[in-house]
């Protein structure tokens, strides 16, 4: 296990798993990689850990350039468990000073026995030189745990980023320059989206923090993924932008069916999108994982919701993907629902409910079938797609702006 040199006397000594494929319920169907950060100096520092069955494979990278009974300190940006193989190095490094943020360090105790630690707690504007190289750490609370904190070495201008800016992403090649554009923008929106869409304020507030503290970055090394070494600039403008409303002019339609009546309501939907041509995705959510579905939710400006009725509620899947939805709290979408029912309804009702409490502009009402689409109802449910479709180019004009003067 070799480490890979990625500035002068840093190196990536993380470890990959191609095979992962449910990350905590979040479904990775490229893998991803755990990476941290050797930084050769006076005092030999280790930026974050990795997962803890990785453990051997960073240490023997860490070996392919210095003993890990050398490293003096190791900062701790971030203490979900994905990087939690901090015991592992300290076993091999025990008078290691660890570097955290208060909040990290009440964290860890409720994960470990923490009590033989060295640990000195940090905060923004906090500076701590090796040798020849400064290390200046920033907190980044709740981007994306209260804990989160990140690391700017000074002399490279290289950012050690936590999870931030990281995508789920197994490659062989540890730098952006070296994997397919259109893969890595990919893995960034689906990151976002499934992480980082509850904190687009926070993301824009340290994003502008970042700038007035003139922080110059040449490149960005986050704990997921690729390092951004060609173009740093592209993954702060993706994240400026989607932290500010951007969304394509397109529509997703996101639906389950019991006996494909709310199935069929797909169809003239589209058409009616298409006929005012809005580009649009369908999404059935009994064969798609939830991940994948919620960044298909984010790329688009506007998502119709679909399900039949079950005991007067929304169909169980559309429930739950409503209440995960809620919880990563998206702004600057339009909606809309649909589906079909038997006798008593409720779960278009249901699902306004949903949008509503999400604070989503919603287009309303919604449109509800009995048992199953007549000609008329086609005629019907084509038109509620097009006037659907004409809300949705109305309420996106208000974002056409944005990442044009980024
Ligand atoms: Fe990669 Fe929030 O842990």
């Amino acid at each position: 296990m070799q480490a890979v040199e990625i500035k002068p006397d840093i190196y990536w000594v993380g470890g990959i798993d191609w095979t992962v494929r449910d990350f905590h319920g979040y479904i990775t169907p490229n893998g991803t990689s755990y990476n941290n950060y050797l930084i050769m100096d006076e005092q030999i520092t280790l930026v974050d850990a990795v997962k803890s069955d990785l453990s051997r494979t960073c240490l023997d990278r860490i070996s392919s350039v210095v003993d890990p009974g050398k490293i003096k300190n190791i900062v701790v940006n971030h203490i979900e468990m994905d990087h939690g193989a901090v015991d592992k190095i300290l076993a091999v490094a025990p008078n290691a000073m660890l570097y955290m943020t208060k909040l990290a360090k009440a964290g860890l105790a409720r994960h470990f026995d923490i009590s033989g630690w060295n640990i000195k707690i940090v905060k923004s504007g906090d500076e701590l030189s090796l040798g020849n190289k400064t290390l200046l750490f920033l907190e980044t609370p709740m981007l994306h745990w209260p804990d989160s904190m990140v690391t700017y070495v000074k002399e490279d201008k290289l950012l050690l980023s936590q999870d931030a800016f990281g995508q789920h992403y197994a490659s062989s090649s540890r730098f952006d320059d070296g994997v397919p554009v259109e893969e890595l923008e990919d893995a960034v929106v689906d990151y976002y989206a499934n992480i980082l869409m509850p904190f687009g304020r926070l993301i824009t507030s340290k994003l502008a923090e970042i700038e007035k503290l003139g922080l110059e970055i040449d490149m960005i090394a986050p704990d997921h993924g690729v390092i951004w070494r060609k173009d740093p600039s592209k993954v702060l403008k993706m994240y400026h932008d989607m932290a500010s409303g951007k969304a394509e002019c397109s529509a997703v339609i996101i639906y389950d069916t019991m006996w494909k009546s709310t199935e069929l309501m797909t169809r003239p939907l589209m058409e009616g999108l298409l006929a005012e041509g809005v580009p649009t995705k369908v999404v059935k959510l009994r064969n798609t994982p939830m991940s994948i579905a919620i960044k298909e939710f984010w790329k688009s400006r506007g998502m119709l919701i679909g399900t039949p009725t079950l005991n007067n509620l929304m169909f169980p899947s559309v429930a739950e993907f409503l209440t995960h939805l809620r919880g990563l709290r998206p702004t600057n979408r339009i909606a809309c629902a649909f589906g079909s029912y038997g006798w008593g309804g409720g779960a278009v009702r249901e699902a306004y409910g949903e949008l509503n409490r999400m604070k989503l502009e919603t287009f309303e009402p919604g449109i509800a079938i009995k048992y199953r689409p007549d000609q008329e109802d086609i005629k019907n449910i084509y038109d509620f797609g097009r006037q659907f479709a004409r809300n949705l180019k109305e309420y996106h004009k208000q974002f056409e702006d944005i990442g044009s003067n980024v």
